[in-house]
């Protein structure tokens, strides 16, 4: 079993990327199943059904959000409609959608969530640290393999969140910074981590975002849109490989994956 787990997909570009490029890269690597962060999927802020559509299609097997899962105004009256979607799992349990994905894949029932940091973020949620907890115990009667997501800005949060999980969920990763980090492992009670995946988006860019707008908003503080980059675009990530009938990887790779003009 072959997991490729995707960081957010930007806007447009990053959605057109995995239209065209994802199949072929799951059959030439052998992928049985995918997962992507979708919070960025709807012109670099939030997603709708419609973009949520066109991701699976794509060859996506189950998305996930982060703090931008609101900002598409209608969406809240959608997600409950998206089989494939989870919203935050700390989010107030008021929110729509659903908490968690258990996904057949292949005869193995594969348990999905992602939960929002605390440290320099946004949204008012109850404790990742909790709350993922008590996902993972309620998923380790139900689900094969356990794949846990934190979204947050501080690395020591995400680091802390692997540690944590630490031979209970097969893979914990991040999300939310953009930026891939170097730290992809598998740790020492057997889970796979890394601190941020990275993006599926334009990488000619401040985040996915274009670089003159972004640099105006720190040279002279004065507000403006920040459209959506269109150049370098490619997909990042990990692959997690897991022996039969195990529930901790017994490999991991970092993906950094665009097409060479
Ligand atoms: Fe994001
Ligand atoms: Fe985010």
């Amino acid at each position: 079993m072959r997991l490729l787990i995707l960081g957010d997909i930007v806007g447009r570009p990053g959605r057109s990327f995995l239209k065209t490029n994802l199949e072929k890269y799951r059959q030439d690597n052998l992928i049985d199943f995918v997962i992507a962060n979708g919070e960025n999927a709807a012109g670099g802020a939030g997603i709708t059904s419609k973009t949520a559509d066109e991701i699976i299609a794509s060859g996506v097997d189950a998305i996930t959000l982060g703090d931008h899962v609101w900002d598409q105004m209608n969406f809240n009256h959608e997600i409950d409609s998206l089989e494939s979607v989870c919203r935050p799992a700390n989010l107030p349990d008021s929110n729509p959608g659903r908490d968690r994905l258990i996904i057949d894949c292949e005869g193995l029932k594969i348990g999905i969530f992602s939960v929002l940091g605390r440290t320099f973020m946004g949204p008012k949620v109850s404790c990742p640290f909790l709350t993922a907890d008590r996902i993972v115990s309620e998923l380790e009667n139900n689900a094969d393999l356990i794949v846990v997501e934190i979204h947050a800005e501080a690395t020591s949060e995400k680091e802390a969140m692997g540690w944590y999980l630490d031979g209970r969920a097969s893979v914990v990763f991040g999300t939310h910074t953009h930026v891939p980090t170097a730290d992809g492992r598998i740790l020492r009670h057997g889970t796979a981590y890394q601190s941020d995946l990275g993006m599926t988006g334009p990488r000619e860019s401040v985040l996915g975002r274009e670089i003159d707008a972004c640099l105006g908003r720190f040279i002279d503080g004065m507000p403006r849109k920040c459209p959506v980059a269109q150049e370098d675009v490619g997909m990042q990530g990990c692959v997690v490989e897991f022996a039969e009938g195990k529930k901790l990887p017994s490999g991991f790779g970092r993906i950094d994956f665009r097409m060479v003009h």
